[in-house]
């Protein structure tokens, strides 16, 4: 299959309407990093996504809309769940919530809440609107690629697999949605992301962590999110995430980098002159900034076949939380402590 990658110009975007309404995928930008969408209605439309991914068809997709009231069809959207549509939509946070029969089991992988989100990028939200359906869409990547922030990411996953990618440039925030768990007692995050924990706890309260965002599920331990057990956002090269203070964790970097051929540190702008001499990218100076910049840079080590890579950790509020939960599956898990 061609895979046509063109400028989301009005045009473009009426083309992308009309692939979704045939039954086809188009690749679109969103604020967070680039979506792989379908007809969400469409079974066969769905099952293709899994296939051009190489997905596990037991890990559920998010539900895009284009306007708040579009939700009612697909869940049912309780009080708290309104006061944060209000909030942070549309935006880069996706609401677990019940769902109705509208939505076909294979979009949620046979669970009974789907998972529902209205980003605010033009394109995706222009995409959404003239299709005229509810369209199902994970991040645009081969399984277990980091996420696509840019068009070109999109292509060198995803070229001869898929008809259409819409170039909207650079993804601005650079890491997913927040997942939140709306189902059950407490207000749950599943996966950190674009709208913070303090963002939310703002709105509604009392918000907890799942306890698998920063660490391995075990083989048998059921996932609330089967994402979760998926290796993910992972490049070619081992990676290993060093916590501690800035001192610390550069004299352990400088000596696990000594020890290896080809490898790369990942520091912050303000810890640059600590690696003297190393090679070394600058991740940004600030949690925002680095989620801005992670994927883009877990994809570059990749082209350079970096064999080694060593990143700084960042502190785990805010948007810290989110990039570090991408760190550390990253590195699935390998993680070492430098000490104060
Ligand atoms: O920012 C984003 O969320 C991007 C853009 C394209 O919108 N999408 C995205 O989708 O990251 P994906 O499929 O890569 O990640 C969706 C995550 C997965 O971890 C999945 O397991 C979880 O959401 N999820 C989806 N539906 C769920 C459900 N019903 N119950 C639990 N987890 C669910
Ligand atoms: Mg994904």
């Amino acid at each position: 299959m061609l895979t046509q990658c063109r400028a989301a110009d009005d045009d473009a975007i009426r083309d992308g309407a009309r692939l979704l309404r045939e039954g086809a995928l188009v690749a679109f930008p969103t604020e967070t990093v680039y979506g792989l969408g379908a007809n969400a209605l469409n079974r066969n439309a769905v099952l293709s996504i899994f296939k051009a991914k190489d997905r596990p068809c037991d890990n559920p997709l998010i539900v895009h809309i284009a306007r708040q009231e579009d939700a009612e069809e697909l869940c049912h959207v309780t009080d708290r769940a309104t006061l944060l549509m209000r909030a942070f939509w549309p935006g880069p946070l996706t609401l677990l919530l019940k769902k109705k029969p509208y939505i076909p089991d294979i979009v949620t992988a046979g669970l009974d809440s789907v998972a529902v989100r209205m980003p605010s990028h033009p394109v995706a939200a222009a995409l959404i609107l003239a299709g005229g359906v509810p369209v199902a869409a994970p991040s645009a990547n081969r399984s277990g690629r980091p996420s696509p922030t840019t068009a070109q990411h999109v292509m060198q996953d995803l070229n001869g697999r898929i008809p259409l990618i819409l170039d909207g440039g650079p993804s601005n925030v650079g890491v997913e949605s927040t997942v939140l768990d709306l189902t059950a007692g407490v207000p749950r995050i599943l996966r950190p992301g674009g709208i913070t924990r303090e963002q939310i706890a703002g709105m509604i309260g009392n918000t907890e962590v799942d306890s698998a965002v920063m660490r391995p599920l075990d083989p048998d331990e059921p996932a609330l999110s089967p994402g979760m057990r998926h290796r993910h956002y992972a490049p070619r090269g081992h990676l290993t995430l060093v916590k501690g203070s800035r001192e610390a964790a550069a004299a352990t970097i400088r000596a696990l980098y000594a020890a290896q051929t080809n490898a790369c540190v990942i520091a912050h702008t303000d810890n640059l002159p600590l690696y003297n001499g190393l090679r070394v990218v600058d991740m940004g100076r600030d949690a925002s900034t680095a989620a801005h910049n992670l994927f883009a840079i877990l994809r570059q080590l990749d082209d350079l076949a970096v064999a080694h890579i060593f990143a700084e950790s960042l502190p785990e509020d805010g948007m810290g939380l989110a990039v570090m939960n991408r760190l550390a599956r990253a590195a699935a898990f390998d993680i070492v402590e430098a000490g104060p």
